[in-house]
């Protein structure tokens, strides 16, 4: 948000008040003095006007090691959440960015970071998630052309991104899609006559699944996997 918008939010000014305490050198973001108005203010930088904290938040990411049957929700009446596995003071503040399935496992992404959030899941960004796979049916080497071309899913009218699919067992698979439809590799399976009897993500972006997390198991994400773009 810009910074003469947050401080004219945050105290009532006016614009032209709020502006001219900005140009006097009284307002801090992040440590230093910030005389634009027009800088940006992101919701976790700490914000000072003169020398007060006005906004000191903190960001939280973790990776989870979603167990099958729990849901990927905040609440939920009848099952587990997700929620239920996690013993941090902050829970109530995270919100899921990119949910699985109830039955599928693997790596969930927590934060109270919107402006992340909205990065790992928004389409356009095609940040790639890496699955495993098995199968009812053998994977048909013909099957590598259709996630790379695409199915058309006539609920959404939506034609699905290329993806990758790389046959590991004649019933078991890697596959890379780069974005998140309702139940799409579920989907994608199905439309080539097959179905899937396990999923488990491995990875997001530039994040993997820390192979020492056991089965609801969870950790603060890194610095690097924080940024991994
Ligand atoms: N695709 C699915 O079908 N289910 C998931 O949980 C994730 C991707």
């Amino acid at each position: 948000m810009r910074l003469d918008r947050w401080v004219q939010g945050y105290g009532a000014y006016g614009r032209s008040s709020a502006r001219r305490l900005i140009a006097s050198g009284c307002v801090m973001v992040g440590g230093v003095v910030v005389r634009d108005g027009l800088a940006d203010v992101g919701e976790f930088d700490e914000v000072r006007i003169d020398g007060d904290v006005v906004q000191s938040r903190e960001a939280y990411y973790l990776m989870l090691n979603k167990p099958a049957g729990c849901v990927s929700a905040t609440v939920d009446s009848e099952h587990e959440t997700v929620m239920d596995l996690l013993d941090v003071p902050y829970a109530g503040e995270l919100h899921i960015a990119g949910r699985l399935d109830k039955e599928s496992t693997g790596l969930l992404l927590l934060t109270n970071d919107g402006r992340w959030s909205r990065l790992i899941t928004e389409p356009a960004e095609a940040i790639p998630k890496r699955y495993l796979v098995t199968t009812e049916g053998d994977i048909g080497l013909e099957d590598v052309e259709s996630f790379r071309e695409g199915f058309y899913f006539a609920y959404e009218d939506v034609t699905t991104l290329p993806a990758e699919l790389e046959i590991l067992t004649s019933r078991c698979a890697r596959v890379v899609i780069y974005e998140g439809k309702y139940h799409q590799i579920k989907r994608m399976f199905h439309a080539v006559g097959n179905r899937v009897t396990s999923l488990h993500r491995e990875m997001v972006g530039g994040i993997r699944l820390d192979d020492g997390l056991g089965e609801g198991g969870y950790r603060v994400l890194t610095e690097a996997e924080v940024d991994f773009w």
